[in-house]
């Protein structure tokens, strides 16, 4: 499983949160009274910036819509989908973080039940949400 260097604990603290790239990807790392957390940095609602928003201790909300996250386990407690969170690993005060993409199959199949799922519900926010989920885990040759 690839790990990338997200900065120091010293870094963390002095920063508050800490912004790193893996591929096309933006991870935030920010630190609660349960640890080091490492969060997708992009919402899953409409995509704005979750560096932006508040957090308080393990909880986390987007400053757009307030959507609410659990940074331990990235279950939503207010708005839709949930939050991608990355193992985090601390060697000699440096914060690693594992990047390991999940298998695109997976994906595809719960992208799958979630336009389901949106349909029964009627739900054009869900839908458009997996469609983009699904459209994103199909390769492409353009990279
Ligand atoms: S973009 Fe985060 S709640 Fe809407």
């Amino acid at each position: 499983m690839q790990k990338i260097l997200a900065g120091t604990l010293q870094d963390l603290e002095i920063k508050g949160r800490l912004i790193v790239k893996s591929g096309k990807r933006q991870i935030l790392v920010l630190r609660s009274s349960k640890g080091i957390h490492a969060v997708d940095h992009r919402c899953p609602h409409e995509g704005y910036p979750l560096s932006q928003g508040v957090q308080n201790d393990c909880v986390l909300t987007c400053a757009y819509h307030n959507w609410k996250f659990d940074l331990q386990t990235g279950q939503n407690s207010v708005g839709g989908d949930g939050l991608k969170i990355w193992p985090v690993e601390l060697r000699d005060q440096q914060i690693f973080v594992s990047v390991a993409e999940p298998n695109p199959l997976e994906v595809q199949k719960e992208a799958v039940g979630q336009v389901e799922e949106a349909l029964d519900q009627r739900n054009a926010g869900l839908l458009m949400r997996g469609l983009a989920r699904y459209s994103n885990s199909v390769p492409t040759d353009r990279g």
